[in-house]
């Protein structure tokens, strides 16, 4: 099959969009130390963006989550691969996704990182289908709303493929 893609979001516009970000972030956060957690694999290339821009200190985690099941069912159907390194017990957390879809991902993160107390928690996704939400939840901090087509690169993949492009594409199969 026959694998094309078209450039969405140039590289540029990501690296201007991103830096609005972390300003909006270290504002928010005043100073105050932040923990990034980033959802794996596909949200390592904007943590390591946004970390870069975000004016305080900031400290690293990561999560590795899969689903299971159709995406209208329940959203008790993740399963963690990798957890939390750190207690993150009365910590500023920040999410750090790289696409939300139906937000069955986020809205089991979000209730699994709730009841460890922290702070704050927060969630940052560089791209939003808004479209394909099926679960309700409440985001902080979007980068880009884009339409519903399938997304690679900047992190995000087709079969593993893709994620080191530099810029956003839509991927088209034939
Ligand atoms: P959700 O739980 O349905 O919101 O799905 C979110 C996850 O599905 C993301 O973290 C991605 O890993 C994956 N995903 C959703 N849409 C795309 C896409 O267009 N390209 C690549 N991965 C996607
Ligand atoms: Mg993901």
């Amino acid at each position: 099959m026959k694998e094309t893609i078209s450039v969405l979001i140039p590289e540029k516009e990501i690296e201007r969009r991103v830096a609005e970000l972390a300003d909006s972030i270290s504002k928010d956060f005043d100073g105050k130390t932040i923990t990034l957690i980033c959802i794996l694999k596909g949200g390592i290339m904007f943590m390591v963006d946004l970390a870069k821009k975000i004016k305080q200190n900031v400290e690293f985690d990561f999560m590795d989550v899969s689903s299971y099941g159709n995406g209208t069912e329940s959203s008790g159907n993740i399963k963690i691969d990798k957890d939390l390194k750190n207690p993150i017990e009365g910590k500023n957390i920040i999410i750090v996704e790289d696409i939300i879809d139906s937000g069955r991902t986020l809205k089991y993160l979000y209730r699994y990182l709730k009841d460890k107390k922290p702070a704050n928690l927060k969630i940052c996704t560089l791209l939003d289908k808004p479209e394909r939400r099926v679960f309700d939840i409440n985001v902080d901090y979007t980068g880009f709303e884009i339409p519903d087509e399938f997304i690679v690169g900047y992190g995000l993949d087709y079969a593993e493929k893709y994620r080191n492009l530099p810029y956003i594409g839509v991927l088209k199969t034939e």
